[in-house]
């Protein structure tokens, strides 16, 4: 016996790779259904070897359904979540709507995978910010072994992270910048993406920091330690798919690189390729479509007393989004909606 599932957002970024991962984790699904807005009525979508039509989120009743994967930005949360959570439906969340929420469970499995328990108080589960997520997975063996006090994390963020508009956006000014007949002004970011880089994602807040980099350092407190302090800058480059992230962490003891290397090795999620040569680190191209987040570039910081550097890449739409989601869906069947 498997689970009604539903996958509101399904013709977006993550949406698809939902699908897609539901079904090559093979996930227990009796039933599917794909969501999206009314302007996507009958869209055809990607279900493993099948193909799903889309249907009208606003009018669909999530009664009998068991879990639902959402993505649809926050605006659209705020009004079907609760519907959904109401007609007794768990909502795994990945807008940054709930995430902040005490009586909603913040949760990346490899790092606070117990904390999913308590989904019931609101129905409601969120997953965390891209560039969140992929750093927790790195940071969480570390801190176990010789806890972390503080982390400087500059972040190179792909233009998928900002959904499909992003990603047009980006191969639009290419095409045009060889091609200066077309003008493609900046829409989706705030300046050319193109061939540029922008120190710049979500809203700027009042003490100067953006809304992503506030995000990262909330969201780190909640799942992994209230006491690690971060600071964050958040750079969107012209990336399609991948995040990556220069990390400088500070620790509590000393931790010698090559037992970091060997703890990284043997942690949950982890990939670590890094050899000193050329090409012995991975790039975002070469994460897209894996589960995996890549650790490279581990070495010591010789200018504070317990300190290493690392570069974590990750496939911003699965770790970042889409496979925890489903990781999420996987815990929750197991220790909590059991069936047969
Ligand atoms: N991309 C990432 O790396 C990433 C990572 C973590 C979290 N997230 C979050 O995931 C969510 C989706 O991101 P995305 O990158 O997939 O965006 P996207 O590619 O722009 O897709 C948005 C999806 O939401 C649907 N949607 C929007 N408004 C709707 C409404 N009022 N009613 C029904 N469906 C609606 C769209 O349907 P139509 O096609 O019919 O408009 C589409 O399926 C966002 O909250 C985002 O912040 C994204």
């Amino acid at each position: 016996m498997g689970y009604k599932v539903v996958v509101a957002g399904a013709t977006g970024n993550v949406g698809r790779e939902m699908l897609n991962i539901l079904a090559e984790r093979e996930f227990p699904v009796d039933e599917i259904a794909a969501l999206a807005s009314r302007k996507s009525l009958g869209t055809e979508v990607s279900f493993g070897d099948k193909t799903l039509k889309t249907k009208d989120l606003d009018t669909f009743d999530f009664t009998g359904w068991d879990i639902a994967l959402f993505a649809i930005g926050s605006d659209a949360t705020k009004i079907y979540a609760p519907k959904a959570a109401k007609a007794g439906c768990v909502v795994i969340d990945n807008s940054s709507l709930y995430r902040y929420d005490p009586d909603v469970p913040l949760v990346v499995p490899e790092v606070n995978a117990d904390a999913v328990t308590g989904y019931a108080k609101k129905n409601i589960i969120a997953n965390p910010n891209c560039s969140t997520a992929q750093m927790v997975v790195a940071l969480k063996p570390l801190h176990d072994r010789a806890t972390i006090k503080r982390v400087v994390v500059s972040t190179y963020q792909s233009v998928s992270g900002a959904g499909k508009e992003g990603m047009d956006e980006l191969w639009d000014q290419t095409k045009a910048v060889y091609n200066p007949t077309a003008d493609v002004p900046a829409k989706k970011f705030t300046k050319q993406i193109a061939f540029n880089v922008i120190p710049h994602i979500d809203v700027f807040m009042e003490d100067g920091q953006t809304k992503e980099e506030w995000k990262m350092v909330a969201e780190t407190k909640k799942i992994l330690s209230k006491d690690i302090k971060v600071t964050a800058t958040c750079v969107r480059v012209p990336v399609f798919v991948g995040h990556s992230e220069a990390v400088n962490i500070e620790f509590e003891s000393h931790l010698d690189e090559a037992e970091a290397r060997d703890i990284l090795r043997e942690s949950p999620g982890i990939m670590v390729i890094d050899k000193r040569e050329n090409g012995g680190y991975v790039t975002p191209i070469e994460c897209v479509g894996d589960y995996a987040t890549f650790i490279s570039r581990i070495r010591q910081d010789p200018t504070i007393d317990n300190g290493l550097n690392i570069w974590v890449v990750s496939d911003n739409l699965r770790k970042g989004a889409a496979l925890n989601a489903v990781q999420i869906a996987e815990v929750l069947g197991q220790r909590c909606l059991k069936k047969g």
